[in-house]
């Protein structure tokens, strides 16, 4: 479990992350989406000790990472933004260095050398210099290291960058069975990355936390915001009505020739009973479409203009989306 209370990090009179709070579950994967400079790497280097805060606690498995670093460290594996590898190494030689800094016991050094190296798909590149791989495999070479002591609170900063797009897939997969048993924060400022692999996802902009919600959430938002909107030659009233009689159709309403047609919560596709009607209703559909706002343009809203989300200093639920277009 993590708990992150009031966390500061000033650079000079700037701060890199101002007031974060949050929680993360015992086996919760979640994900910390923000764009360049919002703070990820920032807290995740507090997290896991490289960096003390200014001011506020974090507290990782019952150990406060300033008055427990050594015990904290003990819990963590670490995949930083740059991989931290020795070019001069060989693969196997690193991922065994890895695991003896990270206290695995002689006995079962072996096996835990092997398991890393096969999670992660670096069996054909074990014997190579890791300064010779290419920046993906380095990337994977991190990930085994952060893996090979089996810890219970894993934390990824960004870490499908550079992978090819298979690899991804399987990283990603990696990264679900790993949840359940180990906590797991992972960032990236790419959207279907954590709605790939998250359980939950935190949105950070400018150091702080400006968004918040499960997927399950998130799905349940963007199926109860579902609108459609149809432009028709001739709307009547006698039209609009049969609109909303018809089953599932919370609210029809009308400006000129444009309709606004809402949903009831859960409410399956509607789409060919409401042009059926309307042509029925000689009303002469011009245009029809599906207003939903996508994952990309709460994304958007929540982090780039502060107007949209208040002065930034509130915690806001994320409005509708449509997530299962990323899922
Ligand atoms: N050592 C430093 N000295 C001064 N400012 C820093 C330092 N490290 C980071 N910052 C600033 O802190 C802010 C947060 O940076 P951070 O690296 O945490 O962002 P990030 O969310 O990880 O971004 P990215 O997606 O680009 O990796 C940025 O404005 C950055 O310029
Ligand atoms: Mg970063």
């Amino acid at each position: 479990m993590i708990q992150v209370s009031h966390l500061t990090k000033m650079y000079g009179s700037r701060p890199a992350i101002d007031d974060l709070s949050f929680e993360i579950q015992k086996g919760e994967i979640v994900g910390f989406l923000g764009p360049n400079g919002a703070g990820k790497t920032t807290t995740m280097k507090i997290l896991t000790c490289f960096m003390p805060a200014t001011s506020g606690t974090a507290v990782l498995e019952g150990f406060d990472v300033f008055e427990n670093p050594i015990e904290v460290k003990r819990k963590i594996g670490y995949l930083p933004e740059i991989p931290p590898v020795y070019s001069e190494m060989r693969v196997k030689d690193y991922i065994e260095y890895a695991a003896l800094l990270h206290e695995v016991p002689k006995s079962k050094l072996k096996q835990a050398v092997n398991s890393a190296i096969e999670k992660v798909s670096i069996g054909d590149v074990q014997n190579r210099l890791i300064g010779n791989l290419s920046k993906g495999y380095r990337q994977r070479v991190g990930l085994a290291q952060a893996l090979v002591h089996n810890p219970e609170i894993l934390i990824l900063d960004e870490p499908t960058i550079g992978l090819d797009p298979k690899q991804i897939i399987e990283i990603r997969e990696l990264i679900k069975t790993l949840g359940g048993t180990h906590t797991i924060i992972l960032s990236s400022h790419i959207l279907p990355e954590v709605t790939a692999t998250c359980q939950r996802i935190i949105v950070i902009n400018k150091g702080r936390i400006v968004g918040e919600d499960t997927l399950e959430g998130l799905s349940a938002r963007m199926k109860k915001g579902l609108l459609y909107s149809m432009i028709v030659k001739n709307p009547s009233q006698d039209g609009l009505a049969a609109l909303k009689q018809l089953p599932g159709i919370k609210t029809v309403s009308h400006t000129g020739s444009k309709i606004v047609i809402e949903l009831q919560h859960g409410t399956q596709d509607m789409r060919d009973k409401i042009v059926e009607t309307a042509v029925k209703k000689g009303m002469g559909v011009l245009e029809f479409s599906s207003e939903k706002i996508s994952l990309e343009e709460v994304f958007l809203q929540l982090t780039t203009e502060e107007s949209t989300i208040g002065n930034g200093s509130a915690k806001t639920s994320i409005p509708n989306l449509d997530v299962a277009a990323h899922l």
